[in-house]
Formats: C-alpha cells, structure tokens, sequence
C-alpha cells in the first residue's frame, strides 16, 4: 500500500464544504485502489487573518512543503475586503503559489455536453471547446516591483529567460498528450516583456518539432476565444493574461463550478478548483463540489501519476452529468437538482 501525505487548505467561504466531500471522493479512490491517504489541515485566507492575524503563516507553508501535494478549497469573504493590501485573504494565496514555486497553473476549459445550453456561446461553437490554459504563476507582474504614492502608481511586469523556458516546456509537453499545438499569447507589439518571452517560447519550441507553434497578442485572443473556441488547444502565456483568459474561457463552458486546477513546479503541487469562496452561498449545503473533486483527480494525476486513478473520477462526473444530476447552478429544478452532500453520494456511487 502506498502512502501520499496531503495538506489540506479548506479555506473560506464554501471553501470547507466542498473539501469535505471531495475528500470522501479521496478516501474511497483509497480504498478501491489501496492507497492511504493522510491528511493534515491548515488555514488559508480570511479564516487565518481571523485566528492568526495574517492570511498564511510560515508554519502553515512548513506543513505544506512536507507534504506530498496541497489540496485548496477557496480564498476570501466580503468582510476582509476592506483590509490594507498586505493582510487581505488573497495574499494568503499569493504566498502559498509563491513558496511552492508553483509556476505552471493549469486550468482546464471543455465543453460538457450537458451544459452547452448554459454556454454564452451559440451551441455549434462551444461543443467541441477543449482547451488548456497554461499560466505563469510565481512570475510577472503579479510579483514585480509595486508603488503607489496616491499621485504615481506603477506595477513592474518582468520576466527572466529561465522563468519563459521552463513554463513552456510545460506547455510543449502538455500538448504532446494533447492535439500538439499550442497557442502563445502575449502582448509584443507593444511590451518589452513580452519581446522576451515571445523569442524564448519560439527558441524552445525547436525541441518539440511535432508540435505546431503559433502566436497571438491577447487582445485578439480574448477575441478568437469566443469567436474561434476550437481552434485552441494549449495557451501559454503570462501570470496577468492568464488570469484574464481562464476566467474568459472558464465561463465559456457554461458553468464555473466544473473547473479544476493544478498549479505545478519542481517540487510540491497545489490543486484548486477555478472558482472563488461564493460566501453568498457558503454554508447552505448547495455548493457545487465538482471542481474541487476535478481538483483531486489533477493531484493523482500529476502528483502521484496515478492516471487510472484520475480517471475513474473523471469518468463518475462525466456519467454523473450526462445523467442530469447536480447542483443547483447546474440544474434548476426537479429530482436531480441535488445538495453537496447528495451529488457528492451519487459520483461515490458510481466510483
Ligand atoms: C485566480 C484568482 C487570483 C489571481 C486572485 C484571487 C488573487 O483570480 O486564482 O485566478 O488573480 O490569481
Ligand atoms: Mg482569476
């Protein structure tokens, strides 16, 4: 039997609800599979500035890069947001990337064919969206130098050669699995940073000839997104775009609450679903928990490469879906419309 250590962040918000549930999805793929897996928690965000005073605290990162992988629900509540920028919950999440050198975020965007008609997009163009974003995390503006004096504010986006190549290897070998083309989005007609980063992405794609390599600037590509959801396949690009697109080709699915993540470096993940804390519904046993248990199978994935293991999960929500069960944001009325707790029983049933 083999052992995997996992820190748990649940979070605030629906954070704790939707971790719960997928962590029953965790102990029963245990079970099946004969694996143990241990579980230490922490806190993250509001409910750490509430006990601690800060939103993440060293021993909190310690726990974490003992672990074999970090599991995380949601970061914020409206109650914080008034916080100077230093102790608001987000910071929290900044610190956990930051620490983990967590620099690749890979998020996940395709069409389920149950939920096309909650798509923005006319049907035909969203059902054959599979896209996957590859963000830079621990670099770029996010992270460069900040002022704000009240009369001058500057926010510095800067990359380093090292920081380019290694996240498009990732992205190379990421559409190797895939359909073997990846999109490169950046700004180069008018950004340095981006002049750089362009001419790294096109040096490492020599190593990947079966890889078909084109650019866009974002602007146009927040375009063709919608308008040309198919031609995507893997996106490269920056910490700032990234944010920006994920969210953009997220909704394009036609429900948020499916959408996993895994943040990777060299070292330990983090897995958390795309969503945010939803406080609006937090604590009424309605939150939707398929993006965090999607979560879960990115971490056997690409944590433990325990593929099938993914896959089984993959699979029960996939069935799940197209037998018409969810949540309420998925399902508006009837039998199927089901609490956290049920949806989560019907995908243990199926796994
Ligand atoms: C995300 C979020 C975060 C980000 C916020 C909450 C700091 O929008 O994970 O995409 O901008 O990275
Ligand atoms: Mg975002």
């Amino acid at each position: 039997m083999s052992n995997y250590k996992i820190a748990v962040l649940r979070g605030d918000g629906i954070g704790p609800e939707i971790m719960d549930q997928s962590l029953r999805i965790l102990n029963k793929i245990g079970e099946k599979y004969h694996h143990n897996f241990s579980y230490t928690q922490g806190l993250i965000g509001g409910i750490s500035i509430d006990t601690h005073g800060i939103p993440l605290t060293d021993e909190t990162v310690e726990m974490c890069l003992a672990s074999d992988a970090v599991l995380l629900g949601a970061v914020g509540v409206p109650k914080w947001d008034s916080l100077p920028g230093d102790i608001r919950p987000e910071k929290g999440l900044l610190k956990i990337r930051k620490s983990l050198e967590t620099f690749a975020n890979l998020r996940i965007s395709k069409a389920y064919p149950s939920m096309l008609d909650a798509s923005p997009l006319k049907k035909e163009l969203g059902e054959d969206f599979d896209c996957l974003i590859i963000r830079e995390l621990t670099g770029g503006i996010y992270f460069g130098d900040q002022f704000n004096d009240g009369k001058v504010a500057y926010s510095v986006m800067k990359y380093t050669e090292e920081e380019v190549r290694r996240i498009a290897h990732v992205a190379f070998k990421a559409a190797q699995k895939r359909r073997k083309k990846v999109t490169n989005v950046d700004k180069s007609n008018v950004l340095a940073v981006s002049q750089l980063w362009r001419a790294i992405v096109v040096e490492v794609a020599k190593e990947y000839p079966d890889v078909e390599l084109n650019h866009l600037y974002v602007d146009i590509a927040a375009m063709k997104l919608v308008t040309n959801p198919s031609d995507f396949d893997v996106v490269v690009t920056a910490n700032l775009f990234g944010d920006i697109l994920s969210d953009e080709a997220a909704v394009m699915t036609g429900s948020i609450g499916l959408l996993p993540s895994a943040s990777i470096g060299d070292g330990v993940g983090l897995y958390e679903p795309i969503h945010g804390s939803a406080p609006d519904i937090a604590g009424k046993g309605i939150a939707n928990p398929i993006a965090t248990i999607l979560s879960v199978a990115m971490m056997l994935r690409y944590s433990f490469n325990l593929d099938v293991e993914a896959l089984a999960i993959e699979k029960a929500i996939d069935d799940v879906l197209i037998e018409g069960y969810g949540t309420k944001d998925l399902v508006k009325s009837g039998s199927k419309s089901l609490s956290t707790v049920e949806l989560t029983d019907v995908i243990l049933e199926k796994i």
